[in-house]
């Protein structure tokens, strides 16, 4: 009953029973940062409660005065200073100890495109391929509108509506779907590139480019090769993005 009454105990369980509360009670689990917060607001009211008047702060003291200088509790002491130092050691080696953790996917973004593809049955030749609707400038319009709809219906779900990569779809995939908006992507690329990358999509990266599960389909049996061409011509014209030419050497 004594020990009931003992302020230091009293603060005691207060702290231990909040930590419980908080830790343990709350479903789903309260932010770490809120836990704490919460935590320091109880040791604060604890310590006003112990601290109030003068009586109540040297009954809250006793306690541990006596554990420090009573000939005594020697054995308490030598025991908390080897237990402190070594609590302390332990909670920085689980802060320093390496974790183990998934080795990164090193993998070519832009591997060296195929010198040439078969698309449905042809053969087509990627090295210094240009698109050859751009010859057509007549329909420069109506070329990229018609990419804008290709786009629209098999593209949108997973480069997104602002060809920035966050289709509804996007956060599904890793690697994520290419951000056309990125200088990294498409302005830096020549359109047979994406020519070759649109026909044959994840599944026709080379071998270099593993470990990689890309989820970019292969449109081959999906799209002709006008339509390719076209949404090449939508991708470059949506971005404001201008392709990359072959070097003339
Ligand atoms: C199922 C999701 C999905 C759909 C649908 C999709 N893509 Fe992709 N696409 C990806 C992912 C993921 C990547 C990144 C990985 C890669 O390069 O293969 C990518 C990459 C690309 C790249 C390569 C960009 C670069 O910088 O190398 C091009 C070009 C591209 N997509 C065009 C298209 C076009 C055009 C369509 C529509 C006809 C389309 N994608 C539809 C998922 C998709």
């Amino acid at each position: 009953m004594s020990l009931l009454r003992s302020r230091f105990f009293q603060a005691v369980l207060v702290l231990v029973v909040a930590f419980g509360i908080l830790r343990f009670g709350i479903r789903p689990p309260a932010p770490w940062s809120v836990f704490t917060l919460y935590m320091a607001i109880v040791l604060l009211a604890v310590l006003i409660y112990v601290s109030s008047d003068g009586d109540a702060w040297r009954e809250f003291k006793r306690p541990v005065w006596s554990t420090l200088v009573d000939p005594d509790k020697r054995a308490i002491r030598s025991a908390l200073i080897v237990m402190i130092p070594l609590l302390l050691g332990y909670y920085a080696y689980t802060q320093a100890a390496a974790k183990p953790q998934a080795p990164p996917e090193l993998r070519a973004v832009h591997p060296a495109p195929p010198a040439s593809i078969r698309f449905r049955g042809k053969e087509i030749t990627i090295q210094g391929l240009e698109n050859p609707l751009r010859k057509d400038t007549a329909n420069f319009k109506v070329n990229v509108a018609a990419g804008a709809e290709t786009y629209i219906r098999n593209c949108v779900y997973c480069h997104g509506d602002n060809l920035d990569g966050r289709g509804h779809f996007a956060y599904g995939f890793n690697p994520p779907p290419a951000n056309f908006e990125d200088p990294g992507t498409i302005a830096m690329l020549q359109e047979a590139y994406l020519f070759w990358r649109i026909v044959k999509g994840g599944p026709g990266l080379p071998r270099e480019s593993t470990p990689w599960n890309s989820a970019m389909p292969a449109w081959e049996d999906r799209l002709t090769e006008t339509q390719i061409w076209q949404v090449i011509m939508y991708l470059y014209d949506a971005t404001g993005r201008q392709p990359r030419r072959w070097e003339t050497s």
